[in-house]
């Protein structure tokens, strides 16, 4: 079971993988980025391709391939495992299979089910209707095959019982969201005679399913749309439709299209805009726009977004603006979605691209569009409207500006308009972001780290402490545990005069946890000091271990003191004389260092 863990991460490299997810940038050795798991100014996150660990020194967090995986798409061990083994190209023996979890049998059970709606949709007399309806919208056989539309047949239970003769359990598929419990306790498909839009996740794995009615069945109290409800594998509120199918263009093309509908996106990829995606009827979440800013910054909105309109795209908005997002707006010819405008004239759709409005723009000009400034009713208007988008900008500088513009073309006082800020930016919207607290470390551990660290890079240098340096100068197990075998591996090469590499002295140790531990602390040391020198090495050692030396004499007098207390109230003339003299001892040692 290791081996296959093994093999995968022999045949990934983690900048490689980790480069997917955030924009890593060359330190030393290693690489840094901003950290994605916290908020923060100055990146804190390094990535090691020697040591195939990552860290962020900011909130604590690092680990391997793995823990990456797990840690930024929210998923369990045995999906990272199916998520990086696919990206590796290593299939998964059922033997494998015993890291399976409920979220895998769910995944299984979405792509049978995908699989099923797709071969129907192709192959059934049943589905004519559907594959004419299609055809009228310009979706024909390529683009069915591309995206795996399928039809769910107008019956009652052929998916259920097509599941059930795969084995599947009916409370596990119940989970997957696709049967539903009927008052009298039968299950039932939850999709009938529509359309079915699979939705994957980041890699392409179908994690739940869209359904449009098909035309001959709309009815008032009929929704034209269904989807799976939340599941454990299916949250909504991170999923954008189409991007498995656009991350790369995104990047390429350094801007992202977000579009309302699965037909949207459909139709956009096939116009070749393939940096397209889509939130599916909802609003934007705060995870959508941090998923979307990995790939690209810069996000055009083709849907309605409009001062007056959608609470909940305003909402959206102030998010992607708050995360410091660019975002601009495009206009379509009347009353038109993007599916619509495309099949009329893709060129509409291009052109309309191209003279995407940023959205500040946008908003000033429709505000100001039939401002009268001799109005204060009309002054007070435009203020009230723009305001409040203005207060949600995450940038500072950005922010100003606008002010600035307001205020000239509002007439109104720069200060005023200062003062009236306030009143938008509240307090708890501001921090909603800080949801990590930061770790801090006592200083006497990180001392200790440091010096071991340094140690373990420039192995030669031990030869100054070797005498001095004993474990229990040390905090931890862990610690002292290394600074033992530092001490006992140098002991022995040092007799022939040879030296050993870093991964040598990793793998000379037998625990695995120390194994990790060891590669964060030299991670540590990298991240600091990217090209260190031999010279500066030696005075920082020294320095540190003076440090913990005075600590450690520090402590024991302390607990000295204590041990004096009770001696002297027991008045044990002995003890006392035995503690006095230590006491002295270390006092004198104490001396020494300073
Ligand atoms: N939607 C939904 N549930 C609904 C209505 C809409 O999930 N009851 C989502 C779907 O993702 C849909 C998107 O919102 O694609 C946009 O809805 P709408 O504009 O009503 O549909 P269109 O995409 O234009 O659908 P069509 O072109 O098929 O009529
Ligand atoms: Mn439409």
């Amino acid at each position: 079971m290791d081996s296959i863990i093994d093999e995968i991460k022999s045949k990934l490299d983690i900048v490689e993988v980790i480069s997917e997810y955030v924009k890593l940038t060359p330190a030393g050795v290693n690489f840094k980025s901003l950290c994605p798991f916290h908020k923060e100014k100055v990146p804190s996150f390094f990535v090691s391709p020697e040591k195939q660990i990552w860290k962020c020194f900011g909130c604590g967090k690092g680990g391997n391939i793995f823990n990456f995986i797990m840690e930024i798409e929210g998923v369990d061990f045995p999906q990272a495992l199916r998520i990086l083994a696919k990206k590796a190209g290593v299939s998964l023996k059922i033997k494998d299979y015993h890291f399976t979890s409920k979220r895998t049998k769910l995944l299984d059970i979405l792509n049978e089910a995908t699989k099923f709606y797709h071969w129907y949709l192709l192959n059934s007399k049943n589905a004519h209707e559907a594959r004419e309806y299609l055809k009228k919208r310009g979706i024909l056989i390529e683009t069915i095959k591309e995206w795996k539309i399928g039809y769910a047949p107008n019956e009652w239970r052929k998916l259920y019982e097509y599941l059930t003769k795969k084995k599947f359990k009916t409370e596990d598929i119940e989970e997957a969201g696709l049967i539903v419990k009927s008052p009298d306790g039968e299950y039932y498909d939850r999709f009938r005679g529509r359309i079915i839009i699979p939705i994957n996740d980041l890699f392409s794995n179908p994690v739940g399913l869209g359904g449009r009615i098909l035309p001959s069945l709309e009815k008032e109290d009929v929704p034209k749309y269904i989807n799976t409800p939340e599941t454990q594998i299916y949250n909504k509120s991170k999923i954008l439709f189409g991007l498995d199918k656009a991350k790369l263009e995104i990047k390429k093309r350094n801007y992202s299209i977000l579009v309302e509908g699965y037909f949207d996106v459909i139709s956009a990829h096939k116009a070749g805009t393939k940096n397209t995606v889509a939130i599916s009827g909802s609003a934007l979440t705060i995870q959508q726009v941090k998923i979307l800013k990995r790939y690209s910054p810069n996000v055009i909105l083709a849907f309605d977004v409009d001062p007056s309109g959608q609470a909940s795209t305003k909402r959206g908005i102030d998010i992607a603006l708050s995360q410091e997002m660019n975002l601009k707006v495009l206009i379509l010819p009347e009353g038109k979605d993007p599916d619509e405008c495309i099949r009329k004239d893709k060129k509409l759709w291009l052109l309309a691209i191209k003279e995407s409005k940023p959205i500040m723009e946008y908003y000033f000009s429709s505000a100001f569009k039939e401002f009268d400034p001799s109005k204060i009713s009309e002054q007070k208007r435009v203020v009230e409207e723009l305001l409040p988008v203005i207060s949600k900008i995450g940038n500072l500088i950005e922010q100003d500006f606008w002010l600035k513009k307001l205020s000239d073309q509002a007439k109104v006082s720069y200060e005023i308009l200062r003062e009236n800020l306030k009143k938008y930016i509240k307090k708890d919207e501001k921090e909603e972001e800080e949801e990590f607290p930061l770790i801090k470390k006592d200083q006497e551990l990180e001392i200790q780290e440091r010096f071991v660290g340094l140690l373990i890079k420039f192995p030669e240098h031990i030869l100054s402490f070797y005498e001095e340096l004993k474990d229990e100068f040390f905090a931890t197990d862990k610690l002292k545990k290394i600074v033992n075998h530092l001490k006992k591996i140098y002991s022995l090469i040092s007799l022939e005069n040879e030296k050993i590499s870093y991964q040598e002295f990793k793998e000379s140790l037998i625990d695995e946890d120390l194994k990790t531990y060891v590669d964060f602390l030299t991670l540590a040391i990298e991240k600091e000091f990217p090209n260190l020198e031999n010279k500066v090495v030696d005075k920082d050692l020294e320095f540190l271990f003076k440090r913990i030396k005075k600590d450690f004499i520090l402590k024991k007098l302390k607990e000295l003191e204590i041990e004096l207390k009770t001696a002297e109230e027991e008045k044990n003339k002995e003890k006392i004389e035995e503690i006095s003299k230590e006491v002295k001892k270390l006092t004198e040692e104490l001396g020494k260092i300073k």
